[in-house]
């Protein structure tokens, strides 16, 4: 099944760096406790994996949009298909990505979430793709830089499959 991805990330490498990253956010955040959105699908191993290692109060709550379909280019088009439970009015939110490719899932993320009264509003991505952006966002975590490639594994999908692998590969 996993025969023809090449593993770009291994599953040692992903693990530390979000080790690095819980510190970081834990250090930043101090003395407060954090609210972690975490955009299904892609984001979810990504997301447990991170609220695991955050030394603060952690909550978490989800939102579910599309963008892309099935294909592998954006259509540019962002609906929301499950908005998030609670009310994140006054408190630290931390968006939490799989990946940054365009930007526009998040710009149009970060602007609706930011006009709901938060007290901080930051994004976290496992992923970025700076070649790729056509919209600026204000990333201020950032797991791993990679080149112009579609990947899969660690949450990140192609037609739904290769959600399961516990490394991030191209396909
Ligand atoms: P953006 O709006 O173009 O930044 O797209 C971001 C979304 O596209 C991510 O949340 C992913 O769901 C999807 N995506 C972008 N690049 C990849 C990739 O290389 N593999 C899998 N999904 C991707
Ligand atoms: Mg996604």
């Amino acid at each position: 099944m996993t025969d023809n991805i090449k593993v770009l990330i291994s599953e040692e490498q992903v693990n530390e760096r979000i080790i690095e990253l819980a510190e970081q956010i834990s250090k930043d955040y101090e003395g407060k406790s954090v609210h972690l959105v975490c955009i299904l699908k892609g984001s979810v191993f990504f997301c447990c994996d991170l609220a695991k290692r955050i030394s603060l109060p952690v909550t978490m709550d989800f939102m579910s949009v599309s963008s892309y379909g099935d294909e592998k280019v954006s259509s540019g088009r962002v609906k929301i298909v499950k908005d998030l439970d609670e009310s994140i009015q006054d408190k630290e939110v931390i968006i939490i990505e799989d990946i940054i490719d365009s930007g526009r899932t998040l710009a149009y993320l970060n602007e609706l979430l930011a006009s709901r009264s938060p007290a901080s509003l930051t994004i976290c991505t496992l992923l970025d793709k700076p070649e790729r952006r056509v919209t600026d966002v204000d990333v201020k975590y950032v797991g791993f830089e990679i080149p112009d490639e579609f990947v899969v594994g660690y949450g990140l999908d192609y037609q739904q499959k290769y959600r399961n692998l516990p490394f991030v590969g191209v396909v």
